[in-house]
């Protein structure tokens, strides 16, 4: 078992300033809520959320899509939900990566159901060859190819979430 990285700390930093950026231009003068998926998502949001510039209230969902290993068994379960209405409120869904896109179609769908005056999308990693639902991700961090990532809140097995890089988890070597 090995594993390489892929993306180190720093690439990882420039990249998180930059899309704050984004955000903070895009939402000037503006409140957001800012919508944490857990659990892969809470390293990558901790360190945006403190290069925003905007006020946010924060919340938190959890939508299980993987058991273990590295394969998508498919069905969607709701862990945790948000607990205040996002009826007229602006939302920002920070998520660690969209895979097949299940679920994130899931969450979008359920929080539009609030009403929110607008939602968007921020991930840190997107692999287009693997996508199937089509989601529109409006602030994206790196597009990369069909491995399985670990690192940065991203787990194998709920392991390895606490390294600073994305490395390419290999179970051969
Ligand atoms: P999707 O529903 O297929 O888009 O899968 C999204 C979820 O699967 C992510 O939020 C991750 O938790 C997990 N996932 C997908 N690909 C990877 C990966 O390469 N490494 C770790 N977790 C992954």
């Amino acid at each position: 078992m090995a594993v390489e990285v892929y993306i180190s700390e720093d690439q990882i930093k420039n990249k998180v300033t930059e899309l704050a950026y984004k955000i903070n231009e895009d939402f000037a003068g503006q409140e957001i809520v800012v919508i944490c998926v857990l659990n892969g998502a809470f390293m990558f949001c901790a360190d945006l959320v403190r290069e925003l510039t905007v006020p946010i209230n924060m919340e938190f969902i959890k939508a299980s899509s993987y058991g273990e290993g590295t394969n998508s068994s498919g069905s969607i379960k709701f862990e945790v939900d948000v607990k205040n209405n996002l009826a007229g409120k602006n939302v920002l869904i920070v998520e660690d990566i969209v895979d097949t896109g299940l679920t994130l179609t899931k969450i979008m769908e359920k929080l539009k159901a609030h009403n929110p005056a607008q939602m968007k999308l921020v991930s840190l990693l997107f692999k287009p060859s693997r996508n199937r639902h089509p989601v529109k991700i409006d602030y994206l961090g790196f597009e990369i190819p069909d491995k399985f990532v670990i690192g940065y809140g991203l787990d194998y097995s709920n392991r390895f979430r606490e390294l600073p890089y994305i490395g390419i988890f290999d179970e051969d070597n």
